[in-house]
């Protein structure tokens, strides 16, 4: 069992990572003086999975639990589910000192951290991601939200949990699209933050696609610390923080061009890292061998490494002039300056994006 704390003052909170750990939840919360009733907000799909196993661990510690279910889908993350946790809360009679258990993945984590962050001006929130994005990614560094018609993650908030209690024994169900989608954010914190790390992924590739206990602790540990040690420096995405979003100007741009259908949100991400990654190559910042270092990882984990045929350059370029991580029509990239260190760099030219996208 490994354990990173993220180190944000009097709300700092542990991530705690293990392998068949999901059963010590009850014990592990015990300590923490909650009110005794706590809801368990999931889905259909995860709910049989790993649902009985938290609900008799949080009644052995002496809590009394309730689930709350909402449909497996991005299209269920919204405000009327938000409005329908809510309703589930206080018709239990959840009160100020309750907590709230998010059991799944990125969508479940988004809503309930949400709804957990305005009942009753927020209340106790603890995660037990279930998806490996979830596990490295969402459920670290503390934004909720959900969609709105005109626009993905629009409303939400900066929340923090209490707790993330990690079991990477729950990756062994997941979708293996899904196993790779979450793969892509972890080579991100290779490339932005560590090279040691990128290099463990070269070597221990065999070891994480067969779900080796070990080398899955290792890689989600690794991750949360370079995202926590990232996001307790800048909490609210005012500097640094930007760091996180290497690959995902072209990412996001490739979703909304295919409408979120073709792509999962990892191998846009995979995508965008490996095209971005060209463009600072163009610009002489990163040298050819480290550009195909790192298109070569991508590609081996089964990631996308070039755009389908068809999809037009000038398109995805507008999409991401309208991104809101282009302030007043300047574009700002992360670009790798070698495998382990990224820059921010401001102003970069559409006519340099639409070169790397050919
Ligand atoms: N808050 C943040 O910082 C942040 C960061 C990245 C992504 N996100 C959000 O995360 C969401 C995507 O998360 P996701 O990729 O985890 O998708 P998801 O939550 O939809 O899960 C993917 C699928 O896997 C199923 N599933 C989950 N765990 C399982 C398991 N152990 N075994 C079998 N099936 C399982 C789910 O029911 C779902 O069908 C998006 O809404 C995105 O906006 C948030
Ligand atoms: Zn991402």
């Amino acid at each position: 069992m490994k354990k990173v704390t993220v180190d944000l003052g009097d709300r700092s909170y542990d991530i705690v990572i293990g392998c068949g750990i999901l059963s010590g939840i009850g014990e592990r919360l015990k300590p923490m003086r909650f009110s005794p009733k706590i809801a368990v907000v999931s889905n259909p799909t995860i709910y049989a999975l790993y649902g009985p196993q938290v609900m008799s661990s949080l009644k052995e510690a002496g809590f009394s639990c309730f689930a709350v279910i909402i449909p497996d889908g991005e299209e269920y993350k919204d405000y009327n589910w938000t409005y329908h946790i809510l309703t589930e809360l206080l018709k239990q009679g959840l009160d100020r000192n309750s907590c709230v258990i998010a059991l799944g993945g990125g969508v479940i984590g988004d809503i309930t951290g949400f709804a957990a962050s305005t009942y009753m001006r927020g209340i106790h929130f603890v995660q037990v991601p279930t998806t490996l994005l979830a596990q490295v990614d969402s459920s670290v560094g503390g934004k909720t939200g959900v969609n709105h018609s005109l626009g993905k993650n629009m409303v939400g908030t900066f929340y923090q949990p209490r707790l993330v209690w990690i079991d990477v024994n729950t990756l062994s169900t997941l979708r293996k699209r899904d196993f790779v989608g979450g793969m892509a954010e972890v080579i991100k914190y290779g490339i932005i933050h560590d090279a040691e790390f990128f290099e463990y992924l070269e070597k221990k590739m065999a070891n994480i696609l067969d779900l080796d206990g070990g080398a899955l602790v290792h890689i989600i540990r690794r991750s949360c610390e370079i995202k926590a040690e990232i996001v307790s420096q800048d909490e609210r995405e005012t500097g640094q923080r930007a760091i996180l979003n290497f690959g995902h100007n072209i990412g996001h741009a490739v979703e909304t061009e295919t409408r979120y259908q073709q792509y999962t949100h990892g191998e846009a991400v995979g995508l965008g890292m490996c095209l971005e990654s060209r463009i600072a190559e163009a610009s002489g910042t990163l040298k050819p061998d480290d550009r195909r270092r790192i298109d070569d990882l991508i590609a081996a984990y089964g990631l996308p490494v070039s755009l389908s045929q068809g999809m037009d350059a000038a398109r995805l370029l507008s999409h991401m002039k309208l991104d809101k991580k282009t302030v007043a029509g300047v574009m700002t990239f992360i670009l790798p300056k070698r495998i382990g260190e990224v820059v921010i760099k401001k102003g970069v030219k559409g006519d340099d994006v639409i070169k790397a996208l050919r």
